[in-house]
C-alpha cells in the first residue's frame, strides 16, 4: 500500500519517523516537497520516502492520504485536488469537521480525523480517531495507542485533553526548578523528577477506569506526605482548575465546530 502526506510539517515528520524507526514499516511513503528541508531530510534518512513536487500527483498515487497542512490551508489545498471514492483521507487538521473535509474532497467517502501527538515519533502516545476504522487503528497501533470514537462531539474530548501537554511539561519543569531553588544541582534535580514522572505515568497505562481512581488513594498513608500534599492542592482548587481549564478548551473546540458547519 502507498501512503502519502499532503503537508510535510512537524506532525507528518513525527509519524513518518515513528513508522520508519520504531515499527520497521517498509511500505512506500510519498511526501509533498514543502517544507523542502524537512522533505529532503526524510527522503535522505529513509529509502522508502519519496518526495513529490505536485500535490495532485501525490494524491493520484496514494491509497491513503494524510492531510497534514494547517487548518487555515485545508480549503485551498483540497480544492485543488481530485480524489477517488476508494481512497482513505486521514485529516490531522485540528478543528476541521468530517463534514467539511468530505465536502472538500468528493467523491472520497472514507474520511477519518486523527489526532497524533508528537511522541508518536518515538512510538508512544495516543492517536485519537473518528470514526472508528479498523485498518487505520491497526496502522497507528504500530506507533502508538489508537483510540477511536464514532461520535465527533466525543472526539472533541480527545482534542481538549491533548491540550494538557504543555501544562504537564511545565509541571515537571516547575518541580525541577523548585528543587534547584533550594540549592540542588539542576541536573540532579532533573534526573530525579523525570524518573519520577516517567515511572508514575508508566504505572497508569492499561489500568481500568476503576483501578485508575484507586491509585491516588492506594499510595497515601493516613497522615503521610502524599495525603498532606493532595489535601493542600485540593483545598487550593487544583482539580477544579484542571476541570475548568478542560471545559474552556472543550467550549472553544465546540464553538469552532459549530461555526464551521
Ligand atoms: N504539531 C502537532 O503536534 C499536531 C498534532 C496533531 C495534529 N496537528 C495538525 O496537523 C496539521 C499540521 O500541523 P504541523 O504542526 O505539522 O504544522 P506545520 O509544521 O506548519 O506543517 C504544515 C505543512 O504544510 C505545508 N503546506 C502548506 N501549504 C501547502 C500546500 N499547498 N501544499 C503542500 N504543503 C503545504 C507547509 O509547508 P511550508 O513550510 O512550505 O509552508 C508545512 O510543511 C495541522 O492541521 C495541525 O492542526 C498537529
Amino acid at each position: 500500500m502507498i501512503i502519502g502526506f499532503l503537508g510535510t510539517g512537524a506532525i507528518s515528520e513525527a509519524i513518518i519517523r515513528g513508522l520508519c524507526e520504531e515499527s520497521g514499516y517498509q511500505g512506500p511513503i510519498l511526501v509533498t516537497q514543502r517544507s523542502v528541508e524537512r522533505s529532503s531530510r526524510l527522503a535522505h534518512d529513509y529509502p522508502q520516502v519519496e518526495v513529490i513536487d505536485n500535490n495532485n500527483a501525490l494524491v493520484e498515487r496514494s491509497e491513503w492520504v494524510f492531510l497534514g497542512v494547517l487548518p487555515e490551508q485545508v480549503t485551498e489545498v483540497l480544492n485543488a485536488l481530485t480524489f477517488r471514492p476508494e481512497q482513505k483521507l486521514i485529516s490531522l487538521a485540528a478543528g476541521i469537521s468530517l463534514a467539511q473535509i468530505q465536502a472538500l474532497a468528493p467523491p472520497c467517502d472514507q474520511v477519518i480525523r486523527a489526532i497524533p501527538m508528537p511522541p508518536i515519533e518515538f512510538g508512544l502516545g495516543p492517536v485519537a480517531l473518528c470514526p472508528t476504522d479498523t485498518p487505520l487503528e491497526a496502522f497507528f497501533s504500530r506507533i502508538g495507542t489508537a483510540v477511536s470514537v464514532s461520535d465527533e462531539q466525543q472526539f472533541n474530548l480527545f482534542g481538549a485533553t491533548s491540550a494538557l501537554m504543555a501544562d504537564y511539561f511545565d509541571q515537571i519543569a516547575t518541580v525541577t526548578t523548585w528543587m534547584a531553588s533550594h540549592g540542588m544541582d539542576s541536573s540532579t534535580a532533573a534526573r530525579y523528577t523525570t524518573a519520577l514522572y516517567h515511572a508514575l505515568s508508566a504505572l497508569t497505562t492499561k489500568q481500568s477506569p476503576d483501578a485508575l481512581q484507586m491509585m491516588s488513594e492506594q499510595c497515601q498513608t493516613p497522615g503521610g506526605l502524599n495525603e498532606q500534599f493532595l489535601i493542600e492542592r485540593a483545598e487550593r482548587g487544583a482539580n477544579d482548575s484542571l476541570r475548568d481549564g478542560l471545559d474552556q478548551i472543550l467550549t472553544r473546540l465546540e464553538s469552532v465546530a459549530r461555526n464551521s458547519r
